[in-house]
């Protein structure tokens, strides 16, 4: 069986072990700092497996020694975004506690594919590659699946038409300059364009950008946890199985889209080795200066962290 770790045994990384758990493609190592909380919450998810009948061992630690050996590791250790808190305020405090678990967990599992989820997500992985020293293509930021996942929902709910039809596309960085590819995005094969009106179709647009915001915002204490979970678990499966899966993701830029030295979300295609190749689309003029304006904002932040001496 292949080995899952998950540093951060919070909301997202407790439910990413659930829904882990549920597929039986892996054992999973949960990690906390939070004294107990991680053995406690592995015991539980391990007593259920009788019931869901599936043969997954959970083991939860303080400590890194049990994620040795991992297959993938993934990183939710951090703080999560409070109402009025902007990613980049995380962006200081996260950089310490990521800095840590990936120094941890390299030494241990050095031939590891890192999936990032601790916002601000793009900088977030690029902090990964550079502490960790790891090749590009074995670090992989999730966001991009969320965000489409989200547009997705919104035109289930605006058509109610199955999501199964609904393919949307969100591309560039995690924060409100994200990019909804309304060309590219189809109902059955349907441009999107064509099936919604105008300004039906603006209102989810908008609706998807400010996605994370309107969660935090009904939560009060925290953010999403149950959709980036899920959008973790495709990853650790397309990963796994070896898939070739296209989906989009935060990937290091070499050039694709015009863009370097950046992480930033793109589709992907993702398979045993990490991310097999960045798929490039034919954007048009204003696609393509809506990326680069999205792409802007990622490298302030990025930039922040190297002015910060983080990296
Ligand atoms: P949470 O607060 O429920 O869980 C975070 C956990 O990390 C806590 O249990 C905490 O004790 C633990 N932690 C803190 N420092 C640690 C360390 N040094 N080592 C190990 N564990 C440590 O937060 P939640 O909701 O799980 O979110 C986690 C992160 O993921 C946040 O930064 C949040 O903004 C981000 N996020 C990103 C999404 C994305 O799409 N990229 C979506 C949802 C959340
Ligand atoms: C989200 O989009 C908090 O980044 C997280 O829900």
């Amino acid at each position: 069986m292949a080995k899952v770790s998950i540093i951060g045994a919070g909301m997202t990384g407790s439910t990413t072990a659930h829904w882990l758990a549920e597929k039986e493609i892996a054992d999973i190592v949960l990690v906390d700092i939070v004294e107990g909380m991680p053995q406690g919450k592995a015991l539980d998810l391990q007593e259920a497996m009788p019931i869901i009948g599936k043969d997954v061992k959970i083991v939860g630690s303080n400590g890194y020694d049990e994620t040795a050996g991992s297959d993938i590791i993934v990183i939710t250790a951090g703080l999560p975004r409070k109402p009025g808190m902007s990613r980049e305020d995380l962006l200081a405090k996260n950089a310490d506690i990521v800095t840590s678990v990936v120094k941890e967990t390299v030494q241990r599992s050095p031939d590891a594919i890192f999936i990032i989820l601790t916002n601000p997500l793009d900088t977030m992985s690029y902090l990964t590659m550079k502490v960790g020293n790891l090749p590009p293509e074995r670090v992989i930021g999730q966001a991009g699946i969320l965000d489409s996942a989200r547009m997705r929902a919104f035109v289930a709910m605006e058509t109610g038409v199955s999501v199964e039809n609904i393919n949307c596309y969100v591309l560039g960085g995690h924060g409100d300059s994200m990019v909804p590819l309304t060309r590219h995005s189809n109902i059955a094969g349907v441009p999107l364009r064509d099936y919604i009106p105008a300004d039906r179709l603006e209102a989810i647009v908008q609706r998807t950008r400010k996605g994370g915001g309107e969660i935090v915002s009904l939560l009060k204490t925290g953010s999403a946890f149950y959709a980036p979970s899920a959008a973790i678990v495709q990853m650790v499966e397309a990963i796994l199985k070896d898939k070739h899966l296209i989906v989009p993701c935060a990937a290091y830029m070499q050039g694709e889209y015009g863009l370097s030295d950046i992480f930033f979300g793109v589709p992907t295609m993702l398979g045993r080795k990490g991310v097999e190749k960045i798929i490039e689309y034919d954007l048009d003029e204003e696609e393509m200066a809506a990326l680069k304006k999205s792409a802007e904002a990622v490298r302030k932040s990025t930039e922040l962290l190297k002015e910060m001496g983080k990296i």
